[in-house]
């Protein structure tokens, strides 16, 4: 017993020594990637190699899986978007199902589960001005411009949505429309 309490006080006393001789200096590191975050380090300018993850893609570089979107945000690119975008999807039950699924996450809160603009956050007053969308004279393409930009209070929905998902949105939105209008 008093052997390892020797054993231990010695352990103590290097320990100190090891972790006190220089204290302007960093000493042993205990699990370093505590300390420094290798892969999520934010800082590039450290030349740190695990900082992509900070860098602005190389100018008129488009992500994988995205198409590049050729309408500017204004109001005539609105209107050309309204009469000449057409969706490359086919209509069927897979797209409408999947545009079911994206807009009952994306859209709903604000448009309600039947489009008539009678979503929860209208119900709770929290938005007001939601339309209904059989009030609007809305195309496929004009629905695909109004996610990718937004319109006066809804914001843009681009970033969340791949080029198809907001494709089947679209679809699904149209189809609301029509159950509305009859
Ligand atoms: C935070 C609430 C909110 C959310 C979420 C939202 N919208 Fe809207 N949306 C609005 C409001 C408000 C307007 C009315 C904009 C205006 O014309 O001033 C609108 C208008 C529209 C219109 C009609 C635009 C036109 O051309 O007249 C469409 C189509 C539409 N939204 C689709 C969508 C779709 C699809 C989603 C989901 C991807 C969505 N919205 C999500 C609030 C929202």
């Amino acid at each position: 017993m008093r052997k390892y309490i020797k054993f231990s006080i010695a352990l103590l006393v290097l320990a100190t020594i090891v972790s006190c001789s220089d204290k302007r200096e960093r000493q042993l590191q205990y699990m370093p990637d505590m300390y420094v975050a290798v892969p999520y380090e934010a800082d590039a300018e450290k030349g740190n190699t695990g900082a992509s993850s900070n860098m602005k893609p190389v100018a008129g570089t488009i992500a994988r899986g995205n198409v590049p979107y050729e309408y500017a945000d204004t109001n005539a690119d609105y209107e050309k978007a309204k009469t000449d975008l057409k969706s490359p999807l086919v209509q069927d039950e897979a797209n409408l199902e999947q545009g079911k699924k994206m807009y009952t996450i994306y859209c709903v809160s604000c448009h309600g589960k039947k489009g008539d603009g009678n979503g929860y956050l209208s119900q709770a007053d929290k938005f007001a001005g939601i339309p209904s969308y059989k009030d609007r004279d809305i195309t496929e393409g004009s629905i695909y411009h109004v996610i990718m930009y937004g319109k006066n209070l809804m914001g843009s929905h681009s970033s969340q949505l791949t080029n198809k998902e907001r494709w089947q949105i679209v679809q699904y939105v149209g189809q609301l429309r029509n159950d509305l209008l009859k």
